[in-house]
């Protein structure tokens, strides 16, 4: 078992909106544990590593570099973890996530699918040596993985991997994160660990950089969107409790929806066993990594 009173948590994407707010509420929970803010700007993650001092009275938050688009960046920040912090993992939050962006990425891939999806299956599947028997990786996903109107059809990794290819890319991306995760808990179980996987949707959320827009606009699209609005409080302190309460019930291959602390179900589309293997094989393909 873990030792209560000294855990590590890392969350990506840490130094705004919801990654901002569910480091800051882990580092609030004992002053022994450490909060790792994986960003990939150092200013503002060192921005948010004083923020997080000073409100929770923890001083062991730290920033360390790491941009999920670049296949180069998560290798180096799996290497300086391994190097310099030499701490077991207790949880590994997957928050970081874009809704668009420049045409392609240093790898010559789509921005989106990159950021969003195969930046953090390098990081986990690297860093699962280093967590702890009973550690927690969670992925946050959308209930954007299951839009409005029309269907989504999956169109094979190849295609989703490949630059410019525009709107439904970010509800793609998030049915990538409940693909993973699905498969990542079956790996683990048949391999005998007892790593859990969980995704998290933290639901429509206006007070973030995210989903940033004048509160006239944030009031319509809420009455529209009215069962899928979220709250950056109530989704924090879910997406914190399931980081920190590892060894109360088992949550891997669950799917949990903004406040509510039970499991719930993601779309149809998302328990597809032939597109999550599918998508698991081209990303060790893509990424030259294998679990
Ligand atoms: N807000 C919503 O309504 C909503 C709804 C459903 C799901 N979500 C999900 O919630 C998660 C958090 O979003 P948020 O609403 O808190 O938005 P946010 O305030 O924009 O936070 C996103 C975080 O991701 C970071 N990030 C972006 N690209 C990155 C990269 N290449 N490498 C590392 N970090 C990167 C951002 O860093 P920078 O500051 O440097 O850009 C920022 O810290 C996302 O996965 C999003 O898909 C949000």
């Amino acid at each position: 078992m873990t030792d209560i009173q000294s855990r590590t948590f890392i969350v990506t994407g840490a130094n705004s909106g919801l990654g901002l707010e569910t480091a800051r509420r882990l580092a609030s929970v004992s002053s022994r544990d450490t909060v790792v803010l994986a960003c990939r700007d150092l200013g503002k993650a060192a921005v948010a590593q004083r923020d997080i001092q000073s409100t929770s009275g923890n001083v062991n938050v730290a920033a360390m570099e790491l941009d999920l688009s670049s296949l180069a960046s998560v290798r180096g920040f799996v290497a300086r973890y391994r190097e310099t912090v030499l701490r077991p993992i207790d949880a590994l939050i997957c928050n970081a996530g874009i809704s668009g962006g420049s045409r392609q990425t240093v790898d010559g891939l789509d921005p989106v699918f990159e950021t969003n999806h195969l930046g953090h299956f390098v990081l986990v599947t690297t860093l699962l040596g280093e967590m702890t028997p009973t550690g927690r990786v969670l992925s946050v996903t959308s209930d954007m993985h299951e839009p409005p109107g029309r269907k989504l059809v999956w169109p094979g990794t190849e295609a989703l991997a490949s630059p410019g290819r525009g709107a439904r890319q970010y509800s793609y991306s998030k049915l990538c994160n409940l693909y993973f995760t699905y498969e990542l808990a079956r790996r683990l179980r048949a391999a005998g660990s007892s790593i859990q996987a969980a995704a998290f949707n933290p639901g429509l959320m206006t007070e973030t950089n995210f989903a940033s827009m004048p509160r006239p606009v944030g009031a319509v699209l809420k009455r529209i969107f009215s069962t899928r609005v979220g709250s950056l409080d109530a989704s924090s302190a879910a997406l914190a409790r399931l980081a920190e309460s590892a060894d109360e019930v088992d949550i891997s291959g669950q799917y949990f929806d903004r406040g509510a602390l039970v499991p719930a179900r993601s779309s149809d589309l998302s328990y597809d066993l032939g597109n999550a293997i599918e998508l698991w094989d081209a990303s060790e393909r893509l990424s030259g990594v294998c679990f």
